[in-house]
């Protein structure tokens, strides 16, 4: 988690430090920070809260004198949003951290920082913040004897964990230091500057081309040169990269917020995330190296994830097991890894991540190649972690996502394991050639059926006006529409803050009907045609109790109007494709719920995008 950047220039540094962490503040919002040379000191200004609540005001107010003397000739800092780990976000546990000789931004965790620290307060040190980035400091002070590179070589030898961190010292008043072990970074090469940040979308106002850090590399970045080093101090040469997409992808585009414009961006980004998989009408990932030769020779499947990538993970394994008749096993990532899994080399493990950084579905991924599985990650960020440690990477194409809650990522997850489940359906030969076109073709037809879906939100709205009072509220369904129903229960508890749970339909009896009071409404997910009348049954169970009950089902279907209190209706498709339908209304009640109990939909509180602690 957190977000860093650095510039290093011919311009004045703070508002390219600000806007490009206001770009990563989906990463971690507990406070923010940044530190500048002026006239060879190293000034900080930090605070607790988002980048506009705290820094900004802060930066305004002349903290620290950061604009006490002529403030356009500072051309070189460094800066950082946070997500806490160790300590509680406060001023003093904010990023840079520094001592007047070294100041630095740390995205990751520092494992082993209890016993360094233990060693450089019998050095002689003090402590001030309760993080673990005070050790690295502390550390690089320590070995720093006026050469930056040196002391870099000699902490990363020592520190233990996942790091990315940008280092100003004393000494040299326009170079950033970069280093990195797990945690993204990269370094972005621009015209009138040089840069390093978590991500490209950061810098993408400034630049479109970047370098991406591996790890156990050093970057040494000034004004006018980028080099990069080993940890044996011998030059790397490396490829410059361009961003493929536009700096307009990252921006809000008119929409009030991100989540509304990723909602309503689902219809281009499937059309165009399928169109690349799909080859003479039938799925193809030949290019990623996922044969059917290969689909042939796994005996089983797993499935792992966190949050909405795992949500995806069951439509996948409904689909595998439904279609192609494989044994699937989906879990969340985080148990999955300590599960001791029986996963071995005849296996398959497809991890699914949208920033591709998230810890315990790098863990899975790892502990699948350990146990010698072929990995295949489904993943949206091009270069990321996890893309680069699997076997084989199926590329989303989703774009940016940079509303915390995930909306179009999720909805190209799933639309990816249809196109998975229909290939090693295929290969498996438990459908014709005609059939997996048959399946592939009505696949196509879904962006248009979710555009439909986003013309008129009268609907959405007038659920959300519905459930915003509620305390606590449940999801249910059946079958693919209790895999929605938990994806739904996960937005909308993460963004309105309404405490809500999802349920299969046919479980409530055994002991959670009786949280139904009228003051506990009930979201129903009822698209599964097999499933409809027993799921309408049980719908029927929580209004008699009182519920407020809406339901989203087809348009088309008839249900007793005594059974619901709102509708949300549905276009019709076969009821295997029904998810990547019903996911839309769902989205768009919390989003509705949330805007009207007035949270920052954006950044919900106490989250980040991506999660790359355990
Ligand atoms: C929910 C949400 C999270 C993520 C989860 C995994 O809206 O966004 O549950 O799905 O943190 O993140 P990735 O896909 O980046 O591994």
């Amino acid at each position: 988690m957190c977000g860093i950047v650095g510039f290093t220039g011919q311009k004045p540094c703070v508002d390219i430090l600000i806007e490009s962490l206001k770009r990563l503040e989906y990463r971690g919002y507990d406070s923010a920070g940044i530190a500048v040379f002026e006239n060879g000191s190293i000034r900080t200004a930090k605070a607790k809260g988002k980048i506009n609540e705290g820094l900004v005001p802060l930066i305004n107010r002349g903290a620290d004198n950061l604009y006490s003397t002529d403030f356009s000739h500072q051309t070189c800092g460094i800066g950082h949003t946070r997500w806490a780990t160790h300590g509680e976000p406060s001023d003093v546990n904010s990023h840079p951290i520094g001592n007047g000789r070294v100041t630095i931004v740390h995205n990751g965790i520092i494992e082993n920082y209890r016993e360094i620290k233990e060693f450089l307060i019998g050095a002689g040190y003090s402590f001030e913040s309760e993080t673990d980035t005070e050790t690295v400091v502390k550390l690089l002070d320590y070995y720093y004897d006026g050469d930056p590179v040196e002391a870099i070589i000699k902490v990363c030898a020592e520190i233990k964990g996942a790091y990315a961190l940008g280092i100003l010292f004393r000494g040299f008043p326009d170079t950033i230091y970069a280093v990195k072990k797990e945690s993204p970074l990269i370094v972005g090469d621009g015209k009138t500057g040089n840069f390093i940040a978590s991500d490209v979308a950061a810098i993408m106002e400034y630049t479109k081309d970047y370098y991406l850090l591996e790890a156990g590399e050093i970057a040494v970045i000034r004004p006018d040169s980028i080099n990069f080093l080993d940890i044996h101090r011998r030059h790397v040469e490396k490829k410059l990269k361009t961003v493929d997409w536009d700096i307009s992808a990252a921006k809000k585009g008119g929409y009030e917020h991100f989540m509304l414009k990723e909602i309503h961006e689902q219809p281009s980004v499937l059309a165009s995330s399928m169109a690349v998989r799909i080859k003479g009408g039938l799925p193809d990932f030949s290019d990623c190296g996922l044969s059917p030769e290969k689909i042939n020779s796994y005996n089983k499947f797993f499935i792992v994830g966190c949050g909405s990538a795992m949500h995806a993970g069951i439509v996948g394994k409904s689909l595998l097991e439904g279609l192609g008749r494989v044994p699937v096993t989906v879990d969340i990532a985080s148990e999955w890894r300590y599960s001791d899994p029986l996963i071995d080399e005849n296996d398959l493990c497809i991890v699914i991540s949208q920033s591709g950084e998230t810890a315990d579905t790098l863990a899975a991924l790892k502990l699948a190649k350990e146990r010698g599985a072929d990995t295949l990650a489904v993943v949206n960020v091009v270069g990321s972690t996890i893309a680069r440690a699997a076997d084989m990477v199926i590329y989303m194409s989703a774009g940016p996502e940079i509303s915390v809650c995930s909306t179009k990522a999720y909805a190209v997850q799933v639309e990816m394991m249809y196109l998975i489940a229909f290939a090693v359906t295929f290969a498996k030969g438990k459908i014709t050639e005609e059939k997996c076109r048959e399946y592939t073709a009505e696949l196509q037809k879904l962006p248009e059926l979710v555009s439909k879906l986003l013309e008129d939100k009268a609907d959405y709205q007038y659920a959300a006006s519905h459930i915003m009072s509620a305390e606590s509220l449940l999801y249910i369904g059946r079958g693919l529409d209790y895999a929605l129903s938990m994806e739904g229960s996960l937005k909308l508890k993460e963004i309105s803050y309404i405490h809500s749970e999802s349920y299969a339909a046919g479980e409530l009896k055994h002991g959670t009907i009786s949280l139904i009071t009228e003051d506990t409404p009930v979201i129903a997910v009822a698209t599964q045609t097999a499933l409809l009348d027993k799921t309408i049954s049980n719908i029927k169970e929580v209004k008699a109790r009182g519920a407020k009950v809406v339901l989203v089902t087809r348009a088309a279907q008839t249900i007793d109007e005594k059974a619901y209190d709102i509708r949300v209706n549905l276009p019709e498709a076969l009821d295997i494709f029904m998810p990547i339908i019903t996911c839309v209304p769902l989205q768009l009640i919390a989003y509705y719920t949330a805007v009207l109990r007035g949270t920052d939909v954006d950044m919900p509180r106490n989250l980040a995008k991506s999660v790359t602690v355990e």
